[in-house]
């Protein structure tokens, strides 16, 4: 049995990676050959067959495939209609994890706890449906981390690297910036900053309207006029985009059955061209994260590149001209998250890791000037505070004879409560007959396994209660939802 096991489940590519007996993290194949399986799902519908990866993406039916489901992670709600039968992103991503578990245990014995990577800037629900996921695929979850947090403990042992590092991750559905501290065997997360919707699928959008436009004047009609066609056309697009990231030029083949084929020559250059307003705001990104920490480019001893799309010589060019520095690549960019995952689970380093969002309630606020006020999201614990920790806001009541208090725990960092998600809410009765302006004290606090606990005091008369949040919204799974689709995903076939 595999004792140290990691998963990076990502938007377009999953990787599962073991501790060694040496003490290195190596990656696990799956049973196709391939070191890392497209994050793609189809649903056969002859046989009912699940297939899992490279084949799923490469064939078949659009309305039969389901594409970077992790987009939907945080969103319980959302499902995937396939022969009138409705999948959540959580089931989903269980079939991933179920091939990945399957074919990967052939090679290194039974696997039954793992590290699961999230990205940073995962909420409470999101994070929630992926452990959900993992026990679906009949899979414990020893512990979340971070994807940047992962990748930076690979580099930090691979590289030898430590000082201040900024971890600059460009995948294929988001960026994640994290600036961190490594100190040996400790990291210390400063800051991470997310933006969701950018990554690698974005240039493959770009490179596919290059390719639309040049068959239209080549052959005066649309490369594509369905889903079938688009996906097609979609992924030379990113098959070209990855040689462009070796060679200057090169040719791509495209067309379609009704208007032929045409032969479309592209640059290197006119690629950069046409994606450097991405690039640009991945690099304003970086200025804002290093910006929120008061530091200067000069002030960060690494950079280090996590995630394929930083094989874009571009974004390398990019990087090193606004640091004045090369950044560092360990060339396995897609592999070092699962890598570093696996070395995690053999040993739980110290990482001080920060709240990856922030935590409010929702109170009546008055501006002192005009007298005037409203609902608004008031923060009790901001984002990027070092975890654990706990914090407090005082409030008062602002109606006499008020015998609940509520507080309404939200999340988010908007102050217009339609922007921030509600994952909770507490009761608190207090005595009657008392005139408005009592003071009440709310305190969160966020445990190191990013759980936030809440606490409502009244200050009059001592009374309070406390809640560890659950959220128990739409579509989120109890014990024996997830018991009973375990055993219904057990007999499905997956391949
Ligand atoms: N040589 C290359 N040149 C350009 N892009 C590449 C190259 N190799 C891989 N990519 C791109 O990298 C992306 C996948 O990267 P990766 O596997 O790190 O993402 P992910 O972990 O699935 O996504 P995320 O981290 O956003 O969840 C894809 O968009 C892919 O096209
Ligand atoms: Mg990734």
């Amino acid at each position: 049995m595999a004792k140290y096991v990691g998963i990076d489940l990502g938007t377009s590519t999953s990787g599962l990676a073991y501790v060694r007996p040496d003490g290195n993290p190596e990656i696990v194949p799956n049973a196709d050959g391939e070191r890392l399986t497209p994050s793609v799902v189809y649903f056969d519908q002859y046989e009912g067959i699940k297939v899992v990866g490279s084949s799923a993406r490469d064939g078949g039916d659009p309305d039969r495939t389901v594409h970077n489901i992790k987009r939907h992670m945080d969103d319980p709600s959302f499902t995937i209609e396939i022969d009138e039968q409705k999948w959540t992103p959580t089931e989903i991503s269980a079939m991933i994890l179920s091939k990945l578990k399957r074919d990967c245990s052939q090679i290194i014995g039974d696997i039954k706890e793992i590290v699961v990577t999230v990205p940073a800037n995962f909420n409470e629900l999101a994070r929630k449906a992926t452990v959900t996921a993992a026990k679906l695929a009949g899979l414990g979850v020893s512990r979340l981390v971070n994807e940047p947090t992962a990748a930076a403990l690979y580099y930090a042992q691979s590289r030898n690297i430590d000082g201040r590092v900024l971890v600059y991750d460009l995948g294929g559905g988001t960026l994640d910036i994290t600036v961190l501290e490594i100190d040996g065997d400790n990291i210390d997360i400063l800051l991470s900053e997310g933006a969701r919707h950018l990554g690698g699928a974005n240039f493959d959008e770009i490179l596919l309207e290059i390719l639309a436009d040049e068959y239209r004047k080549q052959n005066g009609a649309e490369l594509f006029i369905d889903e079938r066609q688009r996906r097609r056309a979609l992924m030379l697009g990113e098959d070209a985009k990855k040689m462009l990231s070796k060679l200057y030029r090169i040719t791509e083949t495209v067309g379609n059955d009704s208007d032929g084929t045409a032969r479309i020559e592209l640059s290197r250059e006119n690629f950069e061209a046409a994606v450097s307003r991405l690039i640009t705001r991945t690099i304003m990104l970086v200025e804002q994260a290093l910006d929120s920490l008061d530091l200067k480019p000069s002030d960060i001893d690494h950079v280090v590149l996590v995630g394929g799309s930083t094989r874009i010589p571009k974004v390398q060019q990019t990087l090193e001209k606004f640091f004045g520095f090369s950044p560092i690549s360990c060339g396995n960019v897609d592999e070092c998250v699962a890598l570093g995952a696996a070395l995690f689970a053999q040993k739980a380093r110290k990482v001080s890791e920060v709240c990856n969002i922030s935590y409010g309630t929702l109170a009546y606020i008055e501006d002192a000037r005009t007298g005037t006020g409203s609902i608004q999201n008031s923060i009790v614990i901001p984002k990027n505070t070092p975890i654990p920790c706990s914090m407090s806001q005082t409030y008062i009541t602002s109606e006499d004879n008020e015998e609940l208090i509520e507080v309404e725990i939200t999340q988010g960092e908007d102050s217009d409560p339609r922007y921030v998600d509600i994952i909770g809410k507490i009761g608190l009765e207090v005595p009657p007959g008392r005139p408005a302006g009592c003071e009440v004290t709310v305190t969160y606090s966020y445990d190191e396994n990013q759980r936030v606990h809440a606490q409502i005091l009244d200050e009059q008369s001592g009374l309070s209660k406390d809640v560890s949040i659950e959220y128990k919204g739409e579509g989120v799974l109890s014990d024996e939802d997830i018991e009973r689709k375990t055993a219904y995903l057990k007999q499905i076939k997956i391949a």
